[in-house]
């Protein structure tokens, strides 16, 4: 189900499974002047579909890092005409994908509405050790808003008590924070340092994340205090 948050500003969550504990996952939906934009879009059903029929026409479908890119191909199976906006790296990994642009190296906007940046040096484990996440992070300055995905989570009482447990051993309980296996996987600290030091240069009150309970206001000291807990250092 879609849900308004602010002006312009919708998101749709749906439960998901992560090492077999529920961390949900969330889609963000934003209403340019141009058409609806949607970022690491999730499951597509009926009622999904028919609400964003409701509120615009989707223009842009975005995959965020390389990898929330499960639901696509169907996206783009119901939304043939949206553009799809893809990271670095994710034409190699997906060769196949039918997208119509990169995302800009480093840093641009979408429409001068969305700004966007890459989060550089930023690797998560998975089964072939640490690996590259080349995630975008938005901010919608309407209703500053910054728009994370795998970059931050935000596990608190709303979740169940095994995931809460599990973000606890994790370090993160209530922490607006990545976890301490992005912390074994990211060496390069020096290049997330410089580039969470240009996300805090944005004027955002709000945090939306993928995996987490959304922080509505005061995220940017929140998310600055787990940023400095993960890199070590002041930023
Ligand atoms: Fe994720």
């Amino acid at each position: 189900m879609l849900r308004q948050i602010d002006n312009n500003l919708w998101v749709a969550e749906q439960p998901f499974q992560y090492w077999g504990i529920n961390v949900g996952t969330r889609m963000t939906v934003t209403r340019l002047k141009s058409g609806l934009m949607i970022i690491s879009p999730i499951k597509p059903n009926e009622q999904i579909i028919h609400q964003l029929s409701k509120i615009g026409k989707v223009t842009y479908i975005i995959a965020p890092n390389l990898y929330h890119h499960l639901f696509l191909s169907e996206f783009q199976a119901i939304y043939p005409e949206a553009k799809l906006i893809i990271p670095k790296g994710l034409n190699i990994k997906l060769p196949n994908l039918n997208f119509a642009q990169l995302l800009n190296e480093n840093k641009g906007s979408i429409d001068n509405q969305v700004e966007y940046l890459l989060i550089d040096g930023f690797k998560v484990l998975d089964t072939s050790g640490a690996s590259t996440l080349n995630e975008y992070v938005f901010y919608h300055r309407d209703s500053r808003t910054l728009i994370l995905t795998d970059t931050a989570f935000h596990f608190d009482g709303n979740f169940t008590f095994k995931t809460q447990l599990a973000a606890r051993l994790l370090g993160i309980y209530g922490k607006l924070a990545p976890s301490f296996l992005e912390k074994l996987a990211s060496k390069e600290t020096q290049k997330v340092k410089q580039s969470f030091q240009k996300v805090f240069e944005w004027d955002f009150d709000r945090v939306i994340m993928a995996h987490g309970s959304i922080v509505e206001t005061g995220a940017k000291p929140k998310l600055k205090q787990g940023y400095e807990n993960f890199l070590g250092t002041l930023l």
